[in-house]
């Protein structure tokens, strides 16, 4: 038997209530191509529909969708907080699902990670309550790129942002029919603000101690449970990536495993766990630090649903599902190859991707990566083959009669009565 026929990479698992035909996932990539109201178009349900379609029972995680406008500070990112929003979505969801595969959307809270101006410009940003001043983080020390310093969300907002998330999950299942919802704690963003102490400087109940800094990441799971069901809920979480430079704090071990023995136990039914691999920040692959390693990620989630993602190959893929048993995501391989699933299943070539266009830009570098040509189909005989066997069966059996000219075109040969 081939490789293929009996890796673990390509073999059926379940997610949840989910019954996935093999382990390659596509990564959450955001790509910059929403309106500037947020919402997704007919060029993003190509683009999906093409991931989706290439092998049915595929799983797709969603680009970082934002939760809210005061969450946002990006522009054209997705949103899911209007109606035409997650109509957008949904339109999108039922194209991923009419080609038999599925789709979680990642749910994203920017926190000092925003670009202070464009919250500003926001229509629909709620001023009353959030201060002057909506670029807000985990503490007050200076975010890369930016002038100021973020202001601490109040208590208040902790807990309306943790309501945030819980309502975006709603609108995601309920209303655009995701069948679930990755949270966002990764790569520098909200929720990793407060996981990592040098984002977080407070010294509330939310600051300070490992239990007090994993606080609002957990209560967000809470919330996000009790609107959609464990089954339903994920988080991505990424203990060793330096993307938003500042990022992973000294020894991140302690707070991830506390984190990750807190979900294990409070949410045994969790979905999956994400986990960036050391060897990326973000979108930049990087040599990983000598020590850095997930595995004591992997020995607290025990035989729980486990996703990797980060700088895997097809051969680290299978190599890593072989091992762990584990569902491999990839990233800018599913960006550049529409078919990468069937690609990864024939061993092709894949497509050389252009970095330079994987934000906003359109078609370009978004729908219009080539497909893999069909396999050649086994040759039918020439007319000139035919023929020739035909006048060697007649000069042999003088009897027979000519065949049927539907013999040409392959039709079961009949004789003529
Ligand atoms: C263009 C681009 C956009 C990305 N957007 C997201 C995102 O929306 N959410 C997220 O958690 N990670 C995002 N990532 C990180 C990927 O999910 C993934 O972890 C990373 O690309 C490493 O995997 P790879 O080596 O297979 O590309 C992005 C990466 C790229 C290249």
């Amino acid at each position: 038997m081939s490789d293929v026929a009996t890796s673990k990479l390509f073999q059926p698992i379940t997610i949840g209530d989910l019954e996935l035909q093999h382990r390659v996932v596509m990564a959450p990539v955001m790509r910059f191509r929403a309106n500037s109201q947020h919402e997704m178009g007919p060029l993003n349900q190509e683009y999906y529909n093409q991931r989706a379609g290439c092998c049915s029972g595929t799983f797709i995680i969603a680009e970082a969708t934002m939760i809210a406008p005061q969450a946002g500070g990006y522009k054209n990112a997705p949103g899911i907080w209007t109606d035409r929003q997650i109509a957008s979505w949904k339109e999108i969801v039922d194209g991923v699902h009419a080609r038999g595969s599925f789709i979680f959307l990642q749910l994203w809270d920017l926190g000092a990670a925003a670009e202070p101006s464009i919250l500003l410009a926001e229509e629909d940003y709620p001023w009353v309550g959030a201060g002057k001043y909506p670029y807000v983080g985990a503490g007050d020390l200076l975010f890369p790129e930016h002038t100021e310093p973020p202001r601490p969300l109040s208590v208040d907002e902790i807990h309306e942002h943790t309501w945030l998330f819980a309502n975006a999950a709603r609108n995601a299942v309920e209303q655009a029919g995701f069948d679930g919802v990755e949270i966002h704690a990764c790569n520098g963003y909200l929720l990793d603000q407060f996981l990592q102490t040098n984002t977080n400087n407070r010294t509330d109940e939310y600051g300070g101690s490992v239990e007090n800094r994993i606080r609002f990441p957990l209560e967000v799971v809470d919330a996000v449970v009790a609107a959609v069901g464990a089954k339903k809920t994920a988080i991505r979480i990424s203990p060793w990536s330096r993307f938003q430079a500042g990022m992973c704090m000294k020894n991140p071990k302690p707070t991830f495993s506390a984190l990750v023995e807190r979900l294990r136990d409070t949410h045994p039914d969790l979905a999956y766990l994400h986990i960036v691999e050391p060897g990326v920040h973000g979108t930049i692959a990087h040599h990983p630090r000598p020590g850095e390693s997930n595995q004591f990620i992997r020995e607290i989630w025990g035989e729980r649903r486990l996703i990797a993602a980060g700088g895997f190959t097809r051969k680290s893929g299978m190599a890593a599902a072989e091992h762990t048993g584990e569902l491999i995501a990839y990233g800018r391989a599913f960006i550049e190859n529409p078919d990468l699933v069937r690609r990864f299943k024939k061993d092709l070539p894949l497509n050389l991707g252009d970095p330079s266009t994987y934000y906003g830009t359109g078609r370009a570098g978004y729908t219009d990566y080539p497909f893999a040509p069909a396999e050649p189909r086994p040759a039918l005989p020439s007319h000139h083959a035919i023929w020739c066997s035909l006048w060697k069966m007649l000069k042999h059996s003088k009897t027979e009669p000519p065949l049927p000219s539907s013999a040409m075109r392959g039709a079961p040969m009949v004789r003529a009565h």
